[in-house]
């Protein structure tokens, strides 16, 4: 695990999945969101002069009076809130499409805050596995124990470190391999060393009986061609030390990997998923004269993805 303080941020997500709303950091205590729910159980959409996201460990992004006028800020949230949206659709459709195909069970990788067991309709005896740290999904425990939330499938977490012996506790926790799953690796691979995400490909793909299916998201390009800077950058600007969460490790290619394993897989650009529910993550500020600067100026925001999903064959 990436040493450091520990450190999350909250998305709350439109009801379409396709725009987050507003964002929380937290340092990852049990403790209640600052602002609660609006009285009448819906989010209102949350300006970005409003974002009360000023003081979390590790975080410094928009707060109360912030200087909106600051583009680079304003470009890294709007991109943030809408990636993040069509993200959760992409994978919400993912999954919802592998129950209507009858599969059974899913497994999150790196679960997270995912509160897809909650938020979204399953059918009859559909068993839901969140894998994360245990102090992640504590921390979820919590939160949502305080919302007197209940899961709308049978869900199970399982704290385990994915760099070791994950699928033993899976396994505990009544994760079935002669069924076929639904996997979801969102936002998980760079946070593994290299070797690491080769296990876990190898792992999944050994719990996969014919026609499972599995969705991950990964770096588009290389992390490790300049030295670590492309991530020095990343966590300048967005104030949060994504080069000591990050792995920034040359990979083999997880389509090619796959695919020599008999999986059917198809690859998307990032762009191209968000154009597939009519959002667009271009430069809002690209009509706009570019300010003077740095090549760095012309990256993106954030880091550009590509969305993968497979299906296992019978290899
Ligand atoms: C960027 S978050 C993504 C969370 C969630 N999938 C989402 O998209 O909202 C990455 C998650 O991976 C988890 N993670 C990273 N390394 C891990 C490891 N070695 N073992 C278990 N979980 C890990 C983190 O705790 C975190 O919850």
């Amino acid at each position: 695990m990436p040493s450091g303080p520990p450190l999350g941020v909250v998305l709350l997500v439109t009801e379409d999945g396709c725009e987050v709303l507003t964002s929380y950091p937290y340092d990852l205590q049990p403790r209640t969101p600052r602002s609660g729910g609006p009285a009448d159980g819906k989010w209102p959409m949350t300006t970005l002069s409003s974002w009360d996201v000023a003081d979390g460990p590790g975080v410094t992004a928009l707060g109360p009076g912030a200087d909106v006028s600051d583009q680079e800020a304003l470009h890294l949230h709007l991109h943030g809130s809408r990636y993040i949206g069509v993200r959760t659709r992409f994978y919400d459709d993912h999954l919802l499409a592998a129950a209507g195909d009858g599969i059974r069970q899913a497994v999150i990788l790196g679960a997270g805050l995912d509160t897809r067991a909650y938020r979204l309709e399953w059918p009859p005896r559909f068993h839901f596995y969140e894998v994360d740290q245990p102090g992640v999904l504590e921390f979820k425990r919590a939160v949502l124990s305080g919302c007197s939330a209940e899961p709308r499938c049978e869900r199970r977490t399982v704290g385990a470190d994915l760099r070791g012996e994950w699928p033993a506790a899976l396994h505990e926790a009544g994760f079935d391999s002669e069924s076929r799953t639904a996997w979801v690796a969102e936002g998980l691979l760079a946070y593994l060393p290299a070797e690491a995400q080769q296990r876990l490909l190898e792992r999944v793909h050994g719990l996969s009986p014919t026609a499972s299916r599995l969705a991950l998201d990964r770096i588009a390009g290389e992390l490790d061609g300049d030295g670590g800077a492309r991530l020095q950058r990343l966590s300048a600007r967005s104030g949060i030390e994504m080069d000591r969460l990050m792995s920034a490790e040359a990979r083999a290619d997880i389509g090619d990997w796959l695919g020599s394993r008999s999986w059917t897989v198809e690859e998307v650009a990032a762009d191209a998923v968000a154009a597939r529910y009519g959002r667009d993550l271009g430069d809002p500020f690209r009509d706009r004269a570019e300010p003077a600067g740095s090549a760095q100026d012309a990256e993106p925001p954030w880091l550009d993805t590509v969305f993968l999903t497979a299906r296992s064959g019978d290899g």
